[in-house]
């Protein structure tokens, strides 16, 4: 098998020597040629090029990288594994699978389970689960309130005690003004973040299309860039006012970039992410009425992707996250009016950044701070960094590999991805969790290795 994952529990500890890697991390601002030494899983050593001299008595393999990049270990802050619940969608060890396919060493999954992610159960379940069968670390999202149903606040002490990082009510808004004020004043006593999915639902009501001339000439529904930026500038103001630590979840218009920029400029601690469908697409993709296309929230004008690449090059906007959201063929195999909203992301986000590194409008170091540092610190969470004496969390790039996308192929379990049959530059060819090997693809420079490093079971 050229590809395989495996969960970290059953993943061997690395001991290899990446020689020739260009290593490129932002924590430290470092972007050079070197060979790093990685010893049962810690890393040992980071060496000019070409340094490495094998001791006789633990010889360790040595890997030739070709100048592959050895980056910290991607963080995707904003997923749906939707387990417990829909499994048949994705479950946390076949999310997992796809993230570290993907490059990501960890994720935030968002509440919106079934039941919801609202209680110290569910966080619990979650935690448990994702230590015995998970690829990757997982982090919960602890829901905002209870049901997600906006109204009342959930137990927030018990949620962050049973291991919750941020709160959201993520997939709905919390309409309530009031409400969202307190879970903010809660949230500074735990120090974590409130994520804000922006929509206001008056204004998006019975939606289902970027509100333009696209949607009026398809007969669809509009959802008006304002449902989104209303709710920003409202959420804005409430950090202000308490001094939260407020993050903007995919952010896709013009406005709300414009909104996040001057709020950054006035000084408030406001982040934000947005998705590679959001830099990648614009409404135009529905014109065949393909509902792998719809996405909440929705596909924007050229404007507002270009406003949203300016966010990413200017430092408005903070992270990458893919809003991995899997469906089944029941859910997207239907009218446009009727389909669920969601694409999935992991094993596209990389390749899709990457695109906008060859367009010179990141630099690679900018790049990985934004799918890794970054999200790291924004959740409070000690990855996003390559430390000596530290244990590997880390992801070896091809950024020059050419691939075409096949969900068939993805190790998600849902397949609505809007990028099938694109060509694609940049595939992950080993991640390492913790120390330990748990995704490689031995087709390319990992071949050598294929032989040393397998899944135990
Ligand atoms: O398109 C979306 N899908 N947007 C959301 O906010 C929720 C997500 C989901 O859970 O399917």
């Amino acid at each position: 098998m050229p590809r395989w994952a495996c969960s970290i529990k059953e993943a061997p500890k690395v001991s290899v020597v990446f020689q020739n890697v260009r290593l490129i991390d932002p924590s430290t601002n470092r972007d050079e040629e070197a060979d790093v030494v990685i010893t049962n899983g810690l890393i040992g050593d980071i060496l000019r090029p070409m340094g490495y001299r094998p001791s006789s008595e633990k010889a360790i393999p040595v890997l030739s990288c070709n100048g592959s990049w050895f980056v910290p270990g991607l963080v995707d802050m904003h997923v749906h594994l939707r387990e417990p619940g829909e499994e048949y969608k994705e479950t946390i060890a076949s999310g997992t699978r796809a993230a570290v396919a993907g490059g990501f060493v960890a994720v935030a999954c968002m509440p919106n389970t079934k039941p919801p992610n609202d209680s110290y159960t569910v966080t619990r379940f979650i935690v448990d689960k994702a230590a015995r069968e998970g690829a990757s670390i997982v982090y919960p999202v602890g829901a905002i309130t209870k049901g997600l149903l906006g109204e009342e606040l959930t137990e927030m002490g018990s949620l962050v005690e049973a291991g919750v990082v941020a709160f959201s009510d993520d997939g709905r808004p919390v309409m309530n003004a009031q409400v969202m004020r307190r879970a903010m004043e809660y949230s500074l006593i735990f120090s974590v973040p409130i994520i804000s999915h922006c929509e206001d639902l008056q204004l998006s009501a019975g939606g289902v299309a970027n509100e333009g001339m696209i949607s009026l000439k398809l007969g669809l529904r509009g959802l008006p860039s304002i449902a989104e930026e209303v709710m920003v500038a409202r959420d804005i103001m409430i950090a202000k006012w308490t001094g939260a630590r407020l993050h903007i979840a995919h952010v896709s218009t013009k406005y709300s970039v414009e909104l996040i920029r001057r709020a950054k400029r006035e000084g408030l601690p406001i982040t934000a992410e947005t998705a590679p469908h959001y830099f990648t697409l614009t409404e135009e993709a529905l014109q065949g009425y393909d509902a792998v296309y719809k996405v909440n929230p929705p596909l924007r004008t050229l404007e507002d992707v270009e406003a949203v690449v300016e966010g990413l090059s200017d430092g408005t906007i903070d992270a990458i996250a893919t809003d991995h959201a899997p469906h089944s063929v029941l859910e997207k195999d239907v009218e446009f009016d009727n389909a669920a909203f969601g694409m999935i992301g992991l094993e596209t986000a990389l390749p899709l950044s990457l695109e906008l590194v060859r367009k010179g409008i990141l630099s690679p170091l900018r790049a990985i701070a934004l799918l890794s540092t970054n999200p790291a610190r924004i959740l409070g969470i000690s990855l996003g960094s390559i430390e000596i004496g530290k244990p590997a969390f880390a992801t070896l790039i091809d950024p020059n590999h050419e691939w075409v996308v096949n969900p068939d192929e993805f190790f998600s379990i849902s397949r609505n991805c809007p990028f099938k049959g694109w060509s694609l530059r940049g595939r992950v060819q080993m991640t390492i969790v913790d120390g330990s090997l748990v995704f490689m693809d031995t087709d390319g420079i990992c071949a050598p290795l294929g032989n040393i490093y397998a899944p135990r079971s």
